[in-house]
């Protein structure tokens, strides 16, 4: 059955699912993968022994493709994405899903349901969601012989409610996310699992997401639940260099961005008391875009940080929100070959 875009209101989508047209799927068997096939079924046959099911053996990946000024469809970095997803694939031994197979079926996915891609104008995008498991009947811990690549499109909106406004964060003080040299630096499942019960701590502690410190010695921050961590520091943009977190793209393209904007940029170790030292805060990631941080709270410690006046963007933050997006939708020049348009 057709999804129904008629009242559908691009202003107010939420960051969730909902079915659109066509998902496109690739298998890898006898040791190859297989053609690009498309699909309407939202639902996946696996056998219920399957290594992704018992053993975690799965990745997946977030990108987003954008309508332009305009009116072009653009996708942002996906090799990028391919080539974290393959990051993913060989830490817990999966078959590597070429990049240019990625990328194909970014493209593919996109322009089957070009009709669910947000109009320009409303801050909406289309998000791509990138799935790889092991489908093999496993008992015994090994990787499985044959693997699915399966990606959906969703429309959304901000990853929270509000937008480009300033959050409340919480430091995860009873639950670590991820250990140095575990999973911490690839897209598993496990990561995302292991940070339920703190988010739902922080969530019932009025806060909106938590801030992990490093699992070896809780000194320094390492990264949001879902996205990478930022302060500003007069002219510098400070981020953590950590063992356990995901490389973000977002990151990577601000620090070069705020490096062509003439800011300094440190990519080092973050001590916890540095927090008090910033003048302003935010999380990055492609579903958070920047959300920019007001408050972090330490419940453990009793400490409270806070940015800003509370309400509003800080300056820096706002520059490179309003650059960063302009490149996104087409409004500027992409001076660093971030953006592809899609063939549609
Ligand atoms: N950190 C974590 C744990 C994430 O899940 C994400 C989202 O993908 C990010 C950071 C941000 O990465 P990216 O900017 O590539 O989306
Ligand atoms: C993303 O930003 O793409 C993410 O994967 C974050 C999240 C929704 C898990």
């Amino acid at each position: 059955m057709q999804v129904d875009l008629k009242n559908v209101d691009w202003k107010t989508l939420p960051f969730g699912y909902t079915d659109t047209d066509y998902n496109v799927r690739c298998y890898y068997r006898n040791g190859q993968w297989g053609e690009i096939e498309v699909s309407s079924d939202t639902n996946i046959n696996i056998h219920m022994a399957a290594s992704c099911l018992h053993y975690g053996q799965e990745g997946f990946e977030g990108l987003k493709a954008y309508t332009g000024k305009d009116g072009k469809v653009r996708l942002f970095r996906v090799e990028e994405n391919a080539r974290r997803m393959q990051n993913t694939a060989n830490r817990v031994l999966m078959a590597v899903p070429p990049v240019e197979l990625f990328a194909e079926m970014a493209r593919k996915v996109v322009k089957l349901n070009k009709r669910f891609v947000p109009p320009y104008g409303f801050g909406a995008t289309l998000y791509i969601r990138p799935l790889l498991i092991g489908l093999s009947p496993e008992v015994g811990v090994k990787p499985a012989d044959e693997y699915l690549l399966i990606m959906f499109v969703v429309p959304v909106g901000p990853y929270f409610k509000a937008g480009f406004k300033p959050v409340d964060m919480m430091i995860s003080r009873n639950f670590d996310r991820a250990a140095p040299q575990g999973t911490g630096t690839v897209k598993v499942g496990g990561n995302y699992a292991a940070s339920l019960l703190s988010l739902k701590e922080a969530k019932e502690m009025g806060y909106s997401s938590t801030i992990y410190l490093d699992a070896k010695e809780k000194k320094y921050i390492d990264e949001c639940g879902p996205a990478n961590f930022f302060g500003i520091k007069g002219n510098t943009y400070v981020t953590p260099l950590s063992e356990s977190i995901l490389p973000s793209i977002t990151n990577k393209s601000l620090q070069q961005l705020a490096e062509h904007l003439g800011y300094t940029v440190e990519k080092r170790p973050v001590p916890f008391e540095e927090l008090a030292e910033f003048s302003e805060t935010a999380e990055c990631g492609t579903a958070a875009v920047i959300t920019p941080i007001k408050k972090i709270v330490d419940p453990v410690a009793n400490k409270t940080f806070t940015y800003g006046d509370g309400v509003n963007p800080g300056p820096v933050c706002t520059k490179l929100y309003e650059t960063y997006t302009a490149i996104q939708f087409g409004e500027m020049e992409d001076p660093f070959g971030w953006t592809e348009v899609v063939d549609l």
